[in-house]
């Protein structure tokens, strides 16, 4: 479906927050606030668990890339050392989301929504700082690039 991402694979501790913020309205989406609004802290715990140890999308299921994009992308992650977080292979670590292989569509959303302000995350500076240099073409490079990693 549209702008809704693959949670197989997630870091446990990203999955954990982000179920944390639907719940508290932090991360404002309506279909996943009304789902997310009774689970306990254990419930949160069970489901993070759950699709953490799920296997992660493989390469090449978000079809082929547009080589240029994808050199363009991977240039910006350089640049602005996305990789520091999101670790190497963009399988996220911690409060940090996987997002290799993740849908193009979601990935453009996501960033769109941290450069808007719409989604604030954890508050500290990392996603706000990390999208505030770049503009909306460079959004789109970046999110080919991650969506199409081998
Ligand atoms: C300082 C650490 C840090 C850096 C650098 C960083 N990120 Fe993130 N990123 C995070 C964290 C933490 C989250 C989860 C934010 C939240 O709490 O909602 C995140 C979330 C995301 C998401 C949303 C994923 C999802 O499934 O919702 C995308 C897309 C993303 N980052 C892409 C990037 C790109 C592209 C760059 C480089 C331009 C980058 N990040 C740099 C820490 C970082």
């Amino acid at each position: 479906m549209v702008d809704t991402p693959s949670l197989a694979g997630q870091p446990d501790g990203f999955l954990q927050w982000q179920l944390v913020y639907f719940r508290g309205g932090r991360r404002k989406n309506p279909v996943m606030q009304p789902m997310a609004a009774d689970l306990s802290d254990d419930d949160i715990r069970n489901l993070a668990a759950h699709f953490a140890a799920l296997p992660p999308p493989q390469a090449g299921t978000q079809g082929l890339a547009d080589p240029e994009l994808f050199a363009s992308g991977r240039k910006l992650a350089q640049q602005h050392r996305c990789a520091a977080c999101h670790q190497e292979s963009y399988a996220g670590a911690q409060a940090a989301a996987r997002t290799a292989q993740q849908r193009e569509d979601y990935l453009l959303k996501a960033l769109r929504d941290f450069k808007s302000g719409a989604r604030i995350g954890n508050g500290v500076a990392s996603m706000g700082d990390a999208v505030y240099p770049l503009v909306d073409e460079q959004l789109r490079a970046l999110a080919h690039f991650m969506s199409h990693l081998p």
